[in-house]
């Protein structure tokens, strides 16, 4: 019986083409394992381990001091949505003006709003599989068909070009790109962007959206925004925000920058949903942006600390093979060897070693195979949970045998 069986006949039925995110539910199994005395490492979470900056939090104190403590402008504060259109210029080379900004409660409500805004029914959204579980939750909500774009272990979870291309058919309205990729790690190549933005020069009725919510957090390759390519510009709406860069995920504040019309859009839903975003939160993000960024990059180096030791840890291991992640924290290693699907795999892990990680197909059909390990924890955690996987592989190998 599925959760939607159990839902009582007054529940309208859009809401339950809403589907969750796994990793609350792991977090949430994993807690109550710990409450009986189960020692758990936590490597389901993608949220950085690090606290937000002291500047950052020193603006906002200071902004509640000042008084932005009340209702603030729909689409964000002029000094805030400026420090946007000057970031995204410096940091994407995306040519905006803070007429195409909106600020917005998060990540999360970016994906929501273009759903709501350029998704009619019927219309195919080609996505990221494996992706982030609520693209194609938010497509079935808009009444949208969710067309799977595959990523695989065998192209670095890099895209396919040309796969891409023949799923692009008339009724195509959106492709999203999640650029460093959460769960794979994968980057699109500045050459597969290029490629994109060529295929796409045809059919000026495709929009893309484009999350790029990780990419300060890239080790190795390179790449561009979408955004930045002029044709592509208009059409495309690039999701970004504080949580992951400033270790702000509690914060609930990110921006979408798109073209005015799609801004003014933004606007309706904002005042007939959430009014605005908390003020002396902006107040924060403007500091985020224009203060000192050596905390990102002390992050970032330590992620690449870890990522590096961690997947030659994995790789180590008979029976699983993991590719180097280029960006984001998440390693998602190969373990169909051991003949178990991805979730028997994960729920096995979290109750015999204690380990709570999400399992592939969370994130889509194609996510078969593969675990997710969320390397933002210490490496003394990711060491600890190496052994016990270990452990964990030789049991099921004699298992086998
Ligand atoms: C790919 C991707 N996009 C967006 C988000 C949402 O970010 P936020 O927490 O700011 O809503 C996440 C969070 O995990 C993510 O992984």
């Amino acid at each position: 019986m599925t959760e939607n069986d159990l839902t009582p006949d007054y529940i309208a039925e859009r809401v339950e083409r809403l589907q969750g995110e796994s990793a609350f539910a792991i977090l949430s199994k994993a807690n109550e394992l710990e409450a009986k005395g189960m020692n758990v490492i936590h490597l389901e979470i993608g949220q950085p381990d690090f606290k937000t900056p002291e500047n950052i939090i020193d603006a906002a104190k200071e902004a509640m001091s000042d008084g932005y403590t009340g209702y603030g402008p729909t689409l964000g504060y002029n000094e805030l949505r400026e420090a946007v259109a000057d970031y995204v210029k410096e940091y994407k080379n995306i040519d905006a003006t803070k007429d195409n900004v909106v600020i917005v409660p998060g990540g999360k409500p970016t994906m929501f709003f273009t759903m709501l805004t350029l998704v009619e029914p019927g219309d195919e959204v080609i996505y990221p599989n494996p992706g982030f579980p609520i693209y194609e939750s938010c497509i079935k909500f808009a009444r949208g068909i969710p067309v799977p774009m595959p990523l695989t272990a065998d192209n670095d979870f890099r895209p396919d070009v040309e796969k891409l291309k023949s799923l692009i058919t008339p009724k195509t309205k959106l492709i999203i790109i999640n650029n460093p990729g959460n769960p794979t790690g994968g980057i699109f190549e500045k050459e597969d962007i290029l490629a994109i933005a060529d295929i796409l020069k045809d059919r000026p009725d495709i929009f893309v959206l484009s999350d790029e919510i990780y990419d300060r957090l890239m080790y190795d390759g390179e790449t561009i925004s979408i955004a930045s390519i002029p044709e592509m510009r208009d059409r495309t709406l690039v999701l970004d925000g504080f949580s992951k860069t400033y270790a702000m995920t509690g914060w609930r504040i990110g921006y979408c920058v798109a073209n005015v019309d799609i801004i003014k859009k933004f606007e309706m839903i904002m005042v007939n949903s959430v009014s605005c975003t908390c003020s002396f939160t902006q107040m924060a993000a403007v500091e985020a942006l224009k203060g000192p960024q050596y905390s990102v990059v002390e992050m970032k180096n330590k992620f690449k600390e870890r990522r590096d030791w961690l997947v030659n840890a994995l790789n180590e291991i008979d029976g699983i093979k993991c590719c180097m992640p280029r960006g984001a924290f998440y390693a998602f290693p190969d373990i169909s060897s051991f003949g178990l699907s991805s979730k028997e795999f994960a729920d096995r892990l979290l109750e015999e070693e204690g380990i709570a990680l999400a399992w592939g197909t969370s994130f889509g059909e194609y996510g078969e195979g593969h675990i997710r390990i969320s390397y933002a924890t210490s490496l003394e955690n990711l060491k600890e949970a190496v052994e016990r996987l270990k452990r964990f592989t030789l049991k099921l190998k004699n298992e086998k045998a």
